[in-house]
């Protein structure tokens, strides 16, 4: 059995993709696991998903973005027929902006690697899961996958070559110097990363300037939450997060839903709120002192939170 975190975009979503910085903390108490065992001869690889609701097999379903990722990692270490098992399953919400996709890709990873002996580095996997998310939204930026496989606070920059070429990102370890305290709370409203991300595209298309000005005051505001977190300076941090909040909604990517627990949190005293990921719906987060932990969770429920989720990102 392996696992993989689940992870938290903490600023810098969607302008990300346009070369700007972000900032991503790994959630290590909130996992995705993936089994191996042995599987009946000439079986290939059967898959058992029931947090997915799916169970398939490999060579039915070679197309699912999971038997395309265990079959190039298999290829990959030269093997070209195994007889496997492959149970998954998730405690992180599903297309909610958390990274259960590349989380569930990486333990899968890991799992197989452990089984055939193999030792792969973050960055291999980082790039296996990568080509795997491709797949669900054409340009994603390579943050999700880079800190879920790497486990730790990163500084991502993704830098824009012409498509052909691929690209290549700056990924830095972030220091923090104090812990961060988060109340995480899921609109409930499940969210397909590309469509937002295509919006977004789109918008960016129809008016250049005008966007590529959010995505620098964007970029801007992570600057400065870099700053903030290695001063570990928590009222500065909550107000950058309501900055990178309002510079979310002006881009589009908010929701009602979203915007109702964002006001509910900052009303119960959050240091400050924002959505993470993609938007649209999926989860957003406060940043609390611990004596706010409790009261901002009630607002959230109260607010109609599906899901609300304490969790405490260590110092770096
Ligand atoms: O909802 P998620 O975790 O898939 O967030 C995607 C983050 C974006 O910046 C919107 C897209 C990307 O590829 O970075």
């Amino acid at each position: 059995m392996q696992s993989a975190p689940s992870k938290l975009i903490l600023c810098g979503e969607h302008a990300v993709v346009y070369g700007q910085p972000a900032l991503a903390v790994p959630l290590g108490d909130l996992r995705a696991y993936a089994e191996v065992s042995a599987g009946t001869p000439g079986s290939g690889l059967s898959f058992v998903a029931p947090d997915l609701g799916e169970a398939w097999d490999a060579h039915v379903k070679p197309e699912h973005p999971l038997s395309e990722l265990a079959l190039a990692l298999l290829a990959s270490f030269g093997i070209t027929q195994a007889d496997l098992v492959l149970r998954l399953h998730a405690e992180i919400p599903l297309a909610s902006g958390m990274g259960s996709g590349a989380a569930i890709g990486t333990a899968l990873v890991r799992a197989l690697a452990a089984w055939f002996d193999q030792e792969l580095p973050p960055a291999q996997i980082a790039d296996l899961v990568y080509a795997s998310e491709r797949r669900f939204h054409g340009t994603p930026s390579g943050i999700d996958n880079t800190v879920v496989a790497h486990e730790q606070a990163i500084w991502y920059v993704r830098h824009l070559t012409p498509a052909a070429q691929g690209f290549t990102a700056t990924i830095e370890p972030v220091v923090m110097n104090a812990p961060l305290h988060l109340v995480i709370g899921d609109t409930g409203v499940r969210s397909m990363t590309r469509l937002p991300v295509g919006a977004v595209r789109e918008a960016w298309q129809a008016d250049p300037p005008r966007y590529e000005a959010f995505f620098a005051a964007i970029g801007q505001v992570v600057h400065r939450v870099r700053t903030a977190l290695s001063e570990g300076d928590q009222q500065q941090l909550g107000a950058l997060f309501n900055e990178n909040q309002a510079l979310l909604q002006e881009i589009g990517v908010s929701s009602p839903e979203l915007n109702h627990l964002v006001a509910a949190a900052r009303q119960a005293g959050a240091l400050g709120a924002k959505l993470s990921g993609a938007g649209w719906g999926g989860v957003m987060f406060a940043l609390v002192t611990p004596d706010q932990r409790s009261t901002v969770t009630q607002a959230l429920h109260k607010a109609g939170a599906t899901r609300v989720i304490a969790t405490t990102v260590a110092s770096s």
